[in-house]
């Protein structure tokens, strides 16, 4: 017997402060012109001065278990990707785990920036496929507006606040099926990291070196010219691994990270952005949230569909990059 990991529900959650590009234009020296135009962000929410990012994760995981009609004592273990946790230990998993009352079982905080998403879904997937877990809570949560200077423009305007949550659950794979990518769940996933090229996108600082968290410093430029090659080779190390080509995808689900990059691999990958999950306008960067965030809104939406094929794709700071294969 095999088991493949489906996605069984999805939830969010977003603070009520929405910053605008209009609001950003009295901070910094920028405009709205320049904001859309570089990077496609209208606006983005803001979490509160006292709100962290464990308090918007058990949001997001108590609005995927409603969505799942699952009950805390149903989850067997809980990932949380994030860079922004509420302490340096313990991890903002055991934090969810202690309030949404789940009995003891694996919870920890998996670290890969903008890719972490991808990340925790992929050990996810293999606990379970390893038949060490039957219910696994995954999720995305940051708040990145703690790590901004919010007098450098290059940075502030970017980045944003937010949670989102996935329930993996484990599911005999139907060994009856003539192509097995008809099957629901997670087919393959690709993970990547160069840290050779760290200093592109870091924190200043850090526990075992200032003693602080540090603000984020980004060479922009150099950044978006890996993001664009990293997601072209990661998508078509994807596709063919699987043997499908680009017409048998019904959905990307990229990291919003920037709009143009997300327009690049669309056109790579030939697929209309009509076809693209696009979240970034009002969502902002969100880190390791983005993917989960813009996941549950397009199915909560009503645009990702049962049955569908996904292709999530991410890239970010380490460099990082990854793709998952999911038919929802
Ligand atoms: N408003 C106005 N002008 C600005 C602003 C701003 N907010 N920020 C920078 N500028 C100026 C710069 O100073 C520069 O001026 P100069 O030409 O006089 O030197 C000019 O605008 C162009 O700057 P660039 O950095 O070249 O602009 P670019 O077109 O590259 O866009 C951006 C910048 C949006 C940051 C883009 O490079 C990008 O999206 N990079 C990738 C980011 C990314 O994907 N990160 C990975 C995930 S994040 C993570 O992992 C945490």
């Amino acid at each position: 017997m095999s088991l493949t990991s489906i996605i069984l529900s999805t939830g969010s959650y977003l603070p009520s402060k929405i910053l605008t590009n209009a609001d950003l234009e009295k901070m910094v020296d920028t405009t709205d012109e320049w904001i859309t135009q570089r990077s496609g962000i209208k606006h983005r929410h803001i979490a509160g001065e006292n709100e962290t990012t464990g308090d918007m994760a058990l949001h997001a995981a108590r609005k995927a278990l409603e969505n799942a009609k699952l009950d805390p004592q149903d989850i067997d273990g809980i990932i949380v990707a994030t860079t922004t946790p509420d302490r340096t230990f313990p991890s903002v998993a055991v934090k969810v785990q202690g309030d949404l009352g789940v009995k003891p079982g694996l919870a920890f905080d998996v670290q890969a920036v903008c890719t972490g998403f991808v990340y925790a879904l992929t050990v996810a997937d293999n606990f379970i496929k390893m038949g060490q877990a039957k219910n696994i809570l995954v999720i995305g949560a940051e708040k990145m507006s703690s790590l901004l200077d919010w007098t450098d423009r290059t940075t502030c305007v970017l980045f944003a606040d937010g949670a989102g949550a996935v329930i993996l659950q484990a599911k005999e794979t139907d060994d009856t099926l003539s192509n097995k990518l008809d099957g629901q769940g997670i087919h393959s996933t690709h993970l990547y990291a160069n840290g050779s090229k760290r200093e592109l996108l870091q924190t200043t600082g850090g526990v075992s070196t200032t003693g602080g968290n540090g603000v984020i410093e980004m060479q922009g430029r150099e950044v978006f010219k890996y993001a664009v090659s990293y997601m072209a080779d990661v998508v078509a190390e994807t596709l063919a691994y699987n043997g499908i080509t680009s017409a048998d995808i019904d959905w990307l689900v990229p990291h919003q990270a920037n709009i143009r990059i997300i327009e690049s691999t669309a056109k790579k990958l030939n697929m209309s952005m009509d076809q693209v999950v696009v979240t970034l306008d009002h969502h902002g960067n969100t880190s390791a949230a983005s993917i989960p965030l813009a996941l549950d809104e397009a199915v909560q939406g009503g645009k990702i569909k049962r049955g569908q094929m996904l292709l999530i794709e991410a890239m970010g700071g380490g460099l990082t990059w990854g793709a998952a294969l999911v038919r929802y």
